[in-house]
């Protein structure tokens, strides 16, 4: 298959890592050889629950027995989708009621700009230096690292950029500005926190402007830092707040929360504001649904916290200088990109799986599923230290 792979389907990298997938189960991805990797990854802080999770699996079953895709996004009422945007509704501050479910996360994130621009009736979009919020032309328009878009110019124009924690930079946003947009957590460039009350002052100063703030919790929502969404942390309420990856549970999704006031813009002048066939797919709402439950009927958010702690306490070693992040979400800044890249090569080798954040070259991520056990942590954590211990320093 492995030729097959590279022959047909389209790559990302030149190199991928290229593992043969057989399956999946819990906290372990099974390899064609049968061969275990303890996940540390989540497929990318996406699969909260971890592997085929019961409650998941029989929720996309039992949905696929009564009907896939009817009609396209909005005009039928289908139970999944609505159970899953009145269910966030309730774990939401006033007055973030009304979800609009797309297909991914860069969709949600174009669909949160338009938003902005549609009830502002201004142009100027902000967005912050080495923010990711996806790959389609406005999301690119919004990423902070030039060195990854300069190829697909032209972008959206009227787009500038801040420094994330740079206090005095939020005099940029003026009442020409449409929208700020932040990760509310930065997650690509190396699970940069807020500091110093910064993203209260940021909503401080769109609430003097008339700006409206968009927080992209794509990575840190849906329970990752030991609460449901990251701003739960904060003093800070955004007016569209923009979840995905973790929140389908294993599935493709995203999705952005506002205010019915703001969101009913979007269905009228033009009408049909921002439209998606699959976007509610009756499959993968059952399954959010399913994880969204779960997430917030258990203990796992607390828990994640805890873990947290279990990882900050096993993983101490000259080689790691910090690490940054909250709960589950966690990265190790190590001295250089070259160790980095030993350390995630060398733990898959040996069962371990590790992986890159996009544009912050020594570090490490640690996104396991929230599911995973204090002794799998203890396992990998071992492992981690193990090959520390044999690069030269
Ligand atoms: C913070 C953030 N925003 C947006 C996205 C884009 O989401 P998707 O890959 O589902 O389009 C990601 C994905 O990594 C992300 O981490």
């Amino acid at each position: 298959m492995k030729s097959d792979f590279f022959k047909y389907q389209a790559q990302t990298t030149t190199h991928p890592l290229a593992m043969e997938i057989s399956h999946a189960n819990g906290s372990y991805i099974y390899d064609t050889n049968n061969k275990a990797y303890l996940d540390f990854v989540a497929g990318v802080s996406a699969t909260p629950l971890g592997h085929n999770h019961p409650k998941v699996i029989n929720a996309i079953k039992e949905q696929a027995d009564k009907y896939l895709h009817v009609m396209v996004y909005g005009e039928y009422i289908q139970k999944p989708a609505v159970e899953l945007t009145k269910l966030l509704a309730k774990h939401l501050p006033y007055p973030l009621e009304k979800t609009y479910l797309t297909n991914s996360g860069t969709e949600a994130i174009e669909g949160a700009l338009k938003l902005a621009k549609r009830a502002t009736g201004r142009s100027e979009i902000i967005s912050a230096h080495n923010a990711y919020h996806g790959n389609t032309m406005g999301s690119l328009s919004v990423m902070g690292y030039e060195e990854r878009k300069q190829a697909f110019r032209p972008l959206l124009p009227d787009v500038r950029f801040i420094s994330f924690n740079n206090e005095d930079d939020l005099n940029h946003i003026t009442t020409k500005t449409a929208c700020i947009i932040l990760e509310t957590i930065q997650g690509s460039a190396g699970f940069v926190e807020s500091i110093n009350g910064y993203l209260e002052k940021v909503r401080q100063r769109c609430s003097e402007v008339g700006a409206l703030l968009i927080l992209d919790e794509i990575q840190p929502g849906i329970g990752r830092t030991g609460k449901l969404f990251g701003f739960e942390h904060y003093n800070c309420i955004p007016d569209i707040l923009v979840t995905g990856k973790g929140l389908g549970g294993g599935m493709p999704i995203g999705a952005f929360t506002a205010s019915a006031k703001l969101m009913d813009l979007l269905s009228e002048n033009p009408k049909l504001g921002h439209i998606t066939t699959f976007g509610g797919h009756p499959l993968i709402a059952a399954s959010a649904l399913a994880t969204l439950k779960e997430i917030t009927e258990s203990d796992l958010m607390p828990l994640a916290l805890e873990k947290e702690q279990l990882i900050r306490k096993l993983l101490v070693h000259p080689l790691i200088l910090e690490i940054r992040g909250k709960g589950l979400m966690l990265a190790l800044i190590t001295p250089s990109a070259d160790i980095t890249n030993t350390i995630i090569l060398k733990c898959q080798d040996l069962g371990l799986i590790l992986f890159w954040l996009l544009f912050e070259p020594k570090a490490v991520r640690i996104t396991p599923p929230l599911t995973i056990s204090n002794e799998e942590i203890i396992k990998g954590c071992n492992i981690i230290l193990d090959v520390l211990n044999t690069i030269q320093h």
